[in-house]
């Protein structure tokens, strides 16, 4: 493979949420463009599959991370590692995340709304912090967080889960106005519907074949990686980011 096929080679890129859906793809997309991938979620046999898939892809194991995205110190943790192991991070893509329950707001129970918010938007603070300096000490780190429209378009029901991404979104966004004098650059994106255990968990009367495969997204994940992202404030919305290459809407 020529250096343009592997427009990521030598690179260190952790991916959050790699066992299942978008997380999975983008840590696939990656590998294939020659990052090196250290993939992180709790399921130990998720991580080993993904693993044996890039091997076959690639010859060169991921390094895995299981942890729980509610654990600081297991956040902590997994930015000491990455420093006493590479000493930089080239790329942070942040897809781990919860849906919780589509309840109405008065009927969501305490115990859920916490585990929503710890997980969606307080990891997302743990993570910043545990990873900003490895950003600060590549050439230009990047860190790519996946959001959701549904911020922008609150609807019944979804309360938790909106709630919660809309704290990850000031987060980020904060964060990268205090970038702005970096080599680091954060951007969120919103990948639209896709087809994931997420999505049947919220759309269970959807068919699934009339949604995009997660792995159409590793091309995007691929150019932000590279791409001279403005800032702040840079917000990517995959559909017209399609629409603009003149793919088609949806699978
Ligand atoms: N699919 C869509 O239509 C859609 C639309 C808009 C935005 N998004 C966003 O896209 C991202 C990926 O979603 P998806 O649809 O791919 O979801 P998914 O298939 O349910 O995957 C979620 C991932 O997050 C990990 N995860 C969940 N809870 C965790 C925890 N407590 N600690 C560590 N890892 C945890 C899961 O792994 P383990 O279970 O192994 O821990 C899994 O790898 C999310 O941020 C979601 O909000 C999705």
């Amino acid at each position: 493979m020529t250096s343009t096929s592997k427009p990521l080679s030598g690179q260190i890129a952790l991916v959050t949420g790699a066992t299942r859906g978008i997380g999975r793809a983008t840590a696939l997309a990656l590998a294939g463009a020659g990052a090196h991938i250290v993939a992180t979620a709790r399921t130990q046999g998720g991580l080993e599959s993904l693993d044996d898939e890039i091997r076959a892809l690639t010859g060169e194991p991921a390094t895995l991370v299981p942890l729980d995205l509610s654990q600081p110190d297991g956040l902590d943790q997994l930015g000491l590692a990455i420093h006493q192991r590479f000493g930089h991070l080239d790329l942070l893509v942040h897809c781990g995340a919860v849906l919780g329950a589509l309840t109405p707001v008065g009927h969501v129970e305490p115990g859920l709304w916490d585990r929503v918010m710890t997980v969606n938007a307080t990891a997302t603070y743990r993570l910043i912090r545990s990873t900003e300096r490895l950003l600060k000490a590549a050439p230009r780190g990047r860190a790519l967080f996946v959001t959701t429209g549904r911020v922008a378009r609150p609807k019944a029901f979804w309360g938790p889960y909106g709630a919660s991404k809309a704290a990850m979104e000031h987060i980020v966004r904060t964060w990268a106005d205090e970038l702005e004098t970096t080599t680091v650059r954060a951007a969120l994106i919103d990948p639209g519907a896709m087809r994931t255990k997420m999505r049947a968990e919220a759309m269970p009367g959807e068919d699934p074949a009339t949604l995009p495969d997660p792995s159409e997204i590793g091309p995007l994940m691929i150019e932000l990686a590279q791409a001279d992202l403005g800032q702040p404030d840079t917000n990517v919305d995959f559909s017209a980011w399609r629409k603009e290459r003149g793919q088609p809407a949806s699978a």
